[in-house]
């Protein structure tokens, strides 16, 4: 058997276990301690936003940003079907409904020319995904929220690093959502973060994942809030973290660039396309098979040889709880969900495991239909 090939393990060492250790030496092991405002300042400045509010997951983030904006019943809130689950239910947990529409066939992104199809006067905001890490549309989406005055949320949770002609995914909209649980870029074990650039609605965000306690009154809690906070060890993971981002970004976009590279021969592949002037985290680098194959029987080939892969996201609206919202087309989605194919991307693995990847992959492909 080849050596252990990691899909999208996290990538932590010495560094992490000397911070660890300086948390729980200083006593502060939970949601209070100086690490977590290092970590908050530090992810700001790396992203250039104003403010950065940690909290407990990504999901955690995505639903308080929803709900700082005001969004619930009665409101419409414009979201892809092809995302992973986690960016849908906080639009349920405020009571919103979501509309679903397609995305782009290249980028796998949401198609802007659906956004604006399906605006209607209930609608408050759109939430964007950039999958596997590729930038969506900026451009155009800013200009369709700004026409119609809709807020714009970005599930960032996947591409932290990555940037739209140079300005950093996650700084667009309102709020920018970012996770650290154990198989995004960076890693605290668990854990989110909101940033954006208003910096009163930042601190009622950080107000509100602690309670809503107003700390100035002792235990005095003036609105219903959230216990959404991260703990000073998952902040003291994150820092150790963050000096490697640039890194792993690196290594992340040297493996996508060697298996576009090895598989460029074979006509029935295709990447997931990036805008001019953007550049994915590749979080994941995903391939499409336009051929007749069957995907759980290639991953079971792969398996064999060592290969861990994993299936693209199954359209949302295939989901029980949403399969009513399911209106119009999702091909694309479709079409990407059945033939897509999420290829061993953790930083752990080496420039050879990529190129023995791709060889397995280009046999397998041959005797597999
Ligand atoms: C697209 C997307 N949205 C949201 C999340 C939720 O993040 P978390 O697991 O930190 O709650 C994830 C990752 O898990 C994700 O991939």
């Amino acid at each position: 058997m080849y050596k252990q090939i990691y899909l999208d393990a996290p990538n932590v060492g010495e560094l992490e276990k000397e911070y660890l250790n300086k948390a729980i030496d200083s006593g502060y092991i939970s949601t209070i301690g100086p690490f977590v405002s290092e970590f908050e300042e530090k992810f700001a400045q790396y992203l250039g936003a104003s403010k950065a509010v940690s909290t407990q997951s990504g999901t955690a983030a995505l639903h308080i940003s929803l709900y700082e904006l005001g969004i619930g019943k009665g409101d419409e809130v414009i979201v892809p079907a092809l995302t992973f689950i986690a960016t849908v239910n906080p639009i349920m947990y405020v009571g919103a409904k979501p509309v679903f529409v397609d995305v782009d066939m290249n980028t796998w992104n949401i198609d802007p020319d659906e956004i604006e199809k399906n605006i209607t006067e209930k609608t408050k905001a759109i939430l964007l995904v950039y999958l596997y890490g590729n930038p969506c549309d900026m451009e155009h989406i800013m200009k369709i929220a700004d026409k119609h005055n809709l807020h714009v949320v970005e599930d960032a949770t996947e591409s932290l690093g990555a940037k739209y002609k140079g300005k950093f995914t996650g700084t667009f909209g309102d709020f920018g959502c970012f996770s650290f649980n154990g198989n995004k870029i960076i890693t605290t074990g668990g854990g989110g973060m909101v940033v954006g650039k208003d910096i009163k609605r930042l601190e009622h965000i950080k107000f509100l994942v602690n309670q809503a306690r107003d700390e100035s009154n002792g235990y005095y809690h003036p609105e219903i809030g959230f216990n959404y906070r991260m703990t000073n060890i998952e902040a003291a993971m994150g820092l150790s973290q963050m000096t490697k981002l640039d890194d792993f970004l690196a290594r992340k976009k040297e493996f996508h660039d060697i298996y576009k590279e090895e598989l460029k021969d074979i006509d029935y592949i295709s990447f997931q396309t990036e805008h001019d002037n953007a550049n994915s985290s590749h979080w994941l680098t995903c391939i499409m098979i336009n051929k007749d194959v069957n995907i759980s029987a290639l991953q079971k080939l792969l398996k064999e040889k060592g290969i861990p892969s994993r299936r693209v996201f199954m359209p949302i609206v295939e989901f029980p709880p949403y399969k009513k919202f399911k209106k119009g087309n999702f091909n694309n989605s479709s079409q990407i969900y059945n033939s897509g194919l999420c290829l061993p991307s953790s930083t752990l693995n080496s420039k050879d495991d990529i190129y023995y990847i791709c060889n397995v992959l280009k046999d397998t492909l041959r005797i597999v239909n």
